[in-house]
């Protein structure tokens, strides 16, 4: 028999979480978290799961029935938009501008579908035009999908103006808003977006590992269509809308046990969102992000990305010349007890990832990261 290790409660530092996420979670959601847990069938749960609902409705500016989260991180609500919505041999148009557009074609090919992609530069938004000839060229497309703030480069793309495209063409929007939602203008009915997913680590200032999704009455139509079972049995929506609103609008019935506590988290972050106000909160980012740009442009650090299609919530910015990436992101985390992100993928070892998200995007930790930056790059070790 195993002999049993005597092991330390563990205890985190607090840190400050300027990174592509996850980003600084509120007290208010640290402390809803912390509350006892009741059934995930008990009828004040299923109450919470309602309010939480119509929260995810209002964060995403949609009327959508299938509008729910998802037990698991964004990664989940991505392959729970693929694995529902593709069918074998169906044809997607994926946009490429950095690693997320990437993993969708992975899920596009996994199901069993044929991803067209329409690659961008690291760094651009998606390019509308060559979409449109893209849409144009493939009249047998059924989806459109792409990332609207991808995380890996912090490029924003006109989710609106792809939407409309998407509509125009008559395929299904399949839309990557892991790192958008909370953070910039997101209006899933407007602008026609037919499935969207999220993460709760990100603008929203959550704890990891949930994803809200949302599905338009046209998607949930070619999920009802399908000819083929949704090959996972856990991201099944249909099955898994008979526990978060109960068959034909009946009993709910048992699907999986659901993340008690960590949805009691998302309802305080969402309920935090909906007192502030989505337009408030977009303008909190925008404000935020030009405090830290003027902060950063003193240093001499030089952003990926062009001004016109930069996000707010994450500022990407070359490393200069002759610094050592991992020591200062390293002094960073021991010195200040802060954040920031490596690159990822083809900016890997060549830029920062610096997050302004939800409860982060605050004037004090701009200020920290500044004088934190200023310090070690001045008198590096
Ligand atoms: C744009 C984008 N999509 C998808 C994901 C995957 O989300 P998760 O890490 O929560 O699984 C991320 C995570 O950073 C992301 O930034």
């Amino acid at each position: 028999m195993l002999i049993a290790p005597y092991i330390e409660p563990f205890n985190p530092p607090r840190r400050v979480l300027m990174g592509p996420g996850p980003s600084d979670v509120y007290p208010e959601v640290l402390a809803a978290q912390a509350k006892p847990t009741i059934g995930h069938l008990d009828p004040l749960f299923v109450g919470m799961m309602d309010e939480l609902k119509s929260l995810i409705q209002y964060a995403f500016q949609t009327k959508n029935e299938m509008t729910l989260a998802v037990s698991a991180p964004g990664s989940a609500g991505m392959e729970t938009c693929f694995v529902n919505l593709v069918e074998p041999g169906e044809k997607v148009i994926v946009c490429r501008n950095g690693v997320f557009g990437e993993r969708m074609r992975q899920n596009v090919e996994r199901c069993g579908g044929v991803a067209v992609m329409v690659d961008n530069e690291w760094g651009k938004a998606v390019d509308v035009d060559t979409v449109a000839n893209a849409l144009a060229e493939n009249p047998d497309a059924k989806f459109l999908a792409f990332v609207h703030a991808e995380t890996s480069t912090g490029a924003l793309s006109d989710a609106k103006a792809l939407c409309a495209l998407a509509k125009q063409h008559g395929c299904i929007s399949i839309v990557d808003a892991v790192t958008s939602l909370g953070g910039v203008e997101l209006r899933v009915d407007e602008w026609g977006i037919d499935a969207i997913y999220s993460g709760s680590q990100k603008c929203l200032s959550c704890v990891p590992g949930l994803s809200p999704v949302s599905f338009s009455p046209k998607a949930v139509e070619k999920m009802k269509a399908r000819k083929t079972p949704v090959q996972s049995w856990f991201l099944d929506q249909t099955l898994v809308m008979g526990y978060w609103t109960g068959e034909s609008g009946g009993k709910r019935s048992y699907h999986h046990t659901a993340p008690v506590n960590a949805l009691y988290a998302l309802h305080e972050s969402l309920r935090l969102l909906s007192l502030e106000g989505l337009e408030h909160a977009w303008q909190r980012h925008a404000d935020m992000h030009q405090v830290l740009r003027h902060g950063l442009q003193r240093l001499g650090l030089k952003f990926v990305v062009a001004e016109a299609d930069r996000l707010p919530q994450l500022n990407a910015v070359y490393i200069p010349e002759g610094i050592d990436d991992a020591k200062v992101r390293k002094q960073l985390l021991e010195n200040y007890n802060l954040e920031i992100g490596a690159g990822l993928g083809a900016l890997a070892g060549k830029a920062w990832r610096i997050g302004l998200m939800g409860y982060a995007a605050r004037r004090e930790n701009v200020a920290l990261c500044i004088k934190a930056l200023d310090e070690v790059l001045v008198q590096p070790a």
